[in-house]
């Protein structure tokens, strides 16, 4: 007896419905086989046929090295009559690298600080934090602690929580010891050489003050890498500034000579990259300026927001394209995932294994 015959038609069809033929270039969904040893390498290369975060993993990948490629090519123009070099265009493709402030309270600080040290990108938004935190750190460490270490108790004993990380208030005090002195000497300088400071300024003259090789902002002031903090004041940097209007009042902050700065470099931008990690305003910094040209050429976000409240932090790289911040050409990637765990290995699979290519390369020749 045929059993078939007993199915109820719509549930066969509903079921069983034929497939039409896809393309047949699409990849196979695949993992990595753990018989072939534990190569960290292969491990990261297989995540793109793996699905879900992992695939946008290794299409982020894929979308960082065409930018780190574009920006190899030579220049199609120098930008000659450009007196700010920080805003210069030195590269084919000018990449932009927005974070947020716990980046620089956690490791990735120490992964943002490489790709600065090596000039590896040419534009840095950030939040005050992600400043004064990589400055506080060249004075007093930041701690491994607990997310669920009570906040009253840390309180009584000057200790301050960021997530499972432990910042003592002295860490603070010792910051109010460095920087007042040159807030001083800016206000000063404000004065006698009438120079208006811009927190893009500001930030160089940190870096060149805090002269510590373990800093993001000594290396971005040393390779001169612009940094922008649209939101200078919304942090401990904030809180001295604050302190600082009363014991030595007068010291003006120009956010409109960075704004012209920050559009600028990517007016001038022949490709344009945007790494973003996390959101907030150095997600929409970064894509504002980016506007400026019609867009970036190519696209990374790496963050836990969603799209579903309409923020911007969760906003998805297409709709960035609605608004002309992306290229409707471009192949933009966004991994939700915590960035102290993605980033780092970005890196290990874009910037890090060229740079040491090169460097192998660079010595082979010499010898
Ligand atoms: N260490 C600190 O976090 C710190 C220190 C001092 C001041 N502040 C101030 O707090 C304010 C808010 O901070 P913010 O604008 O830098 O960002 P935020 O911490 O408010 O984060 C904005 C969004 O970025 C995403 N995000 C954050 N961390 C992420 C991660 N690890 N992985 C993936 N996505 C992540 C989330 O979607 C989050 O909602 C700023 O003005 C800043 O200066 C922060």
């Amino acid at each position: 007896m045929n059993e078939t015959q007993d199915i109820p038609t719509v549930a066969l069809q509903a079921v069983l419905k034929k497939s039409s033929t896809l393309p047949k270039n699409k990849e196979v969904v695949k993992g990595y086989d753990f018989n072939d040893g534990v190569d960290y390498h292969a491990i990261l290369q297989s995540y793109k046929t793996s699905g879900f975060q992992a695939t946008n993993f290794g299409l982020a990948v894929e979308e960082i090295n065409k930018m780190i490629a574009c920006r190899q090519l030579p220049l199609s123009s120098e930008d000659v009559l450009e007196t700010d070099p920080f805003i210069r265009r030195k590269h084919h493709c000018t990449i932009f690298l927005g974070y947020t402030s716990n980046m620089a309270s956690a490791g990735v600080r120490d992964t943002i600080r490489y790709l600065v040290q090596h000039k590896m990108i040419d534009c840095i938004v950030t939040s005050a934090g992600g400043v004064e935190e990589d400055i506080i750190k060249c004075l007093a460490p930041t701690l491994i602690g607990d997310f669920s270490l009570r906040g009253a108790e840390l309180r009584e004993n000057g200790l301050n929580r960021i997530g499972n990380l432990i910042v003592p208030n002295e860490n603070y005090c010792l910051f109010e010891d460095w920087v007042m002195p040159i807030l001083d000497k800016l206000l000063e300088e404000q004065k006698s050489k009438n120079i208006i400071w811009s927190p893009s300024k500001i930030l160089t003259r940190l870096g060149e003050e805090i002269s510590n090789p373990d800093s993001i902002c000594y290396w971005a002031a040393k390779n001169e890498i612009p940094i922008f903090c649209p939101a200078l004041t919304d942090g401990s940097l904030g809180d001295m500034i604050y302190f600082h209007s009363f014991r030595n009042p007068g010291l003006i902050i120009d956010i409109a000579q960075d704004i012209r700065r920050v559009n600028s470099i990517a007016v001038k931008a022949e490709n344009s990259g945007m790494i973003i990690i996390g959101g907030g305003v150095s997600k929409h910094h970064v894509c504002n300026a980016n506007l400026m040209r019609n867009g970036a050429d190519y696209a990374v976000f790496i963050n836990t927001a969603n799209e579903f409240d309409g923020s911007d932090s969760g906003a998805r790289p297409d709709e960035a394209i609605s608004w002309g911040k992306i290229r409707k050409t471009a192949s933009p990637v966004k991994i939700y995932a915590d960035a102290s765990l993605v980033f780092p290995l970005i890196v290990a699979q874009t910037f890090a294994p060229i740079f040491h290519a090169e460097k192998h390369h660079v010595s082979s020749e010499l010898a």
